[in-house]
């Protein structure tokens, strides 16, 4: 049976959220520059968005880059900006091919212009497209997408727009990054290490969590199908027990 025919078309996640984690000690082990890791992590990119595709999964959330990335060392933010753009510009045929709509979540007012002004283009080039949602999380931290979001919430509570007794998971979830998007079912960690590290705190309340110990750019389908496969068996409770669900 092939791979894939192991995953239960039936039982696929709407959503799958991944940090891709680990380019750096990649390359370094290669005796190679942390650079040479990103770029080699675009093929596992790639092919996991195609297998994706393959699927039928809904949605893709990609870990990018992180608000706290900024602080990285300067030639490698730049290195890793140019990297993204790039690799979805050249990207944007395959996407059509695949219906595969780009979407981007962050505190994108971190931008530099250049490269803001390059995302709307590529965003705009794929809007038309309803398979697979491709979200990428940029200059993206969950606590500053929770603070907006109380932000909003309260504006909107001062304007006389909403009422206090009216806040709800809906309203929270409405006013964030991913207003729209339904909740990830699985999110998957590759490198090895266990953290979450800032990502979809509030999405990931019931997602079920995967951790790999591939290193991102030794990531390919056959590792999302494994954790999908994982997922597959698992049983999800929402709190109630095992035979209130049966
Ligand atoms: C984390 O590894 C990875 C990143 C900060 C960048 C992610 C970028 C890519 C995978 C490039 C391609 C992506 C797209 C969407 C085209 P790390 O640098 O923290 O690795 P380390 O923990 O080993 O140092």
């Amino acid at each position: 049976m092939a791979y894939k025919d192991q995953v239960d078309l039936l039982k696929i996640p709407k959503h799958v959220a991944i940090i891709m984690d680990g380019n750096g000690r990649w390359a370094k082990g290669r005796g190679k520059l942390r650079v040479f890791g990103h770029h080699s992590g675009v093929t596992s990119v790639r092919d996991v968005v195609e297998a994706s595709v393959e699927i039928g999964m809904g949605y893709l959330t990609l870990y990018a880059f992180s608000a706290e990335n900024w602080n990285r060392p300067r030639l490698e933010v730049t290195a890793i900006m140019e990297l993204l753009i790039n690799t979805m510009q050249k990207e944007i045929s395959m996407f059509t091919k695949n219906n595969v709509r780009l979407n981007l979540i962050g505190n994108l007012e971190m931008l530099p212009p250049k490269y803001y002004d390059q995302w709307q283009t590529a965003l705009e080039q794929t809007s038309g497209n309803n398979g697979l949602t491709l979200t990428l999380a940029i200059s993206y931290g969950s606590r500053l997408e929770l603070i907006n979001a109380a932000k909003k919430i309260a504006g909107r509570v001062k304007t006389g727009d909403l009422k206090i007794d009216d806040i709800d998971e809906t309203v929270v979830g409405e006013s964030l990054y991913t207003a729209g998007i339904p909740d990830p079912e699985l999110l998957i960690r590759t490198s090895g290490e266990y953290r979450i590290s800032n990502f979809l705190l509030w999405q990931i309340a019931y997602a079920e969590l995967y951790f790999s110990t591939k290193l991102w750019p030794d990531f390919r389908r056959e590792d999302l199908f494994d954790a999908i496969i994982d997922y597959q068996k698992r049983e999800r409770r929402f709190g109630m027990t095992s035979d209130q669900l049966n």
